[in-house]
């Protein structure tokens, strides 16, 4: 990157977004205003990229100058192989959702489970270390989650899915970072009480399907911590029955912001401006 977070010579600084589909992405929208925020000149610009150009999309990062680029569905797997280095974060994870490209070295990391513990800590829970936290499915977002999760030194961490073979595979692949068990989705009962907060990673109560709820909200106990990586809806069947007991709730968009967040700051140095993003992407939602 040259001064002033300009890009290379003088250049506006280049970044986007590979995924397919990519017209839906509000990655752009959060990036148009940090980048507008900061006084950088710059672009964002959404990139579709099937599957089957995906190679040829990565080495285009160098050959056009891309300071950076996030990756979503469905290639933040199967990008890692055409990187030249990843971060621990991400191989731990074993996904990709942000890349760095440093003088034509193109770094990876993934910036979802960091940015979503970074949104919890700033909007309900600051200090984590010492907290029992139950986390409902174990597929790549909790892994993401739960990763950055044992580096906060929580008390003990739950992970309870629906496939229970997949919670202790997860359980035992990070068992090294701390204290954490798996079980299946109906022994979350046998769990839930001295819990601090409840995460869902799972897809139930997304839209369409708004009705839905991961776990039985009765067995939530008063007064706690309830998360929710969906943000489509804003508020959830299961953060609405949440907040009805009491409980103190936090949605998925500050997960999105977050990761965004910590990517703008690898490419451009600069601090991001979180306050216009939360703006951005809340004028992209209505
Ligand atoms: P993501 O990257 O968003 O985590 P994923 O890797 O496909 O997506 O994982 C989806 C998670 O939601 C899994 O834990 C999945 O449970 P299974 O491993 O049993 O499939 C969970 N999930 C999805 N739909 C579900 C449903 N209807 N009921 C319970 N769990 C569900």
């Amino acid at each position: 990157m040259g001064e002033n977070g300009m890009g290379q010579g003088g250049l506006p600084l280049l970044l986007g977004v590979m995924g397919d589909p990519i017209i839906h992405s509000k990655s752009p929208a959060i990036h148009g205003a940090a980048l507008a925020a900061c006084g950088i000149d710059g672009k964002y610009v959404p990139l579709h990229v099937k599957a089957n150009q995906l190679e040829e999309a990565i080495k285009g990062i160098r050959a056009l100058g891309f300071r950076g680029v996030n990756v979503t569905v469905p290639h933040k797997v199967e990008v890692m192989k055409y990187l030249d280095h990843l971060d621990d974060g991400a191989r731990y994870i074993g996904a990709v959702n942000t890349i760095v490209n440093d003088e034509g070295r193109l770094i990876g990391y993934n910036t979802d489970g960091i940015g979503y513990i970074r949104s919890l800590q700033e909007e309900v829970v600051p200090d984590l270390s010492g907290k029992s936290v139950l986390v409902l499915g174990s597929g790549g977002a909790a892994r993401g989650i739960i990763y950055a999760l044992l580096l906060q030194k929580p008390r003990s961490v739950v992970v309870a899915n629906r496939t229970e073979q997949k919670a202790k595979e997860l359980a035992t692949d990070l068992s090294h970072l701390g204290n954490i068990a798996g079980c299946g989705m109906d022994r979350v009962k046998e769990y839930i009480q001295g819990i601090d907060v409840v995460i869902n990673t799972t897809s139930v109560g997304m839209f369409p399907n708004i009705e839905e709820m991961p776990i039985d909200p009765d067995l939530i106990p008063n007064g706690i911590i309830v998360s929710d990586l969906i943000y489509n809806p804003l508020k959830t069947e299961l953060l609405r029955h949440a907040e009805l007991k009491g409980c103190q709730i936090h949605n998925g968009l500050g997960m999105f912001l977050y990761q965004g967040a910590y990517a703008f700051e690898y490419w451009t140095g600069c601090s991001a401006p979180i306050d216009f993003m939360r703006k951005a992407v809340m004028d992209s939602l209505h």
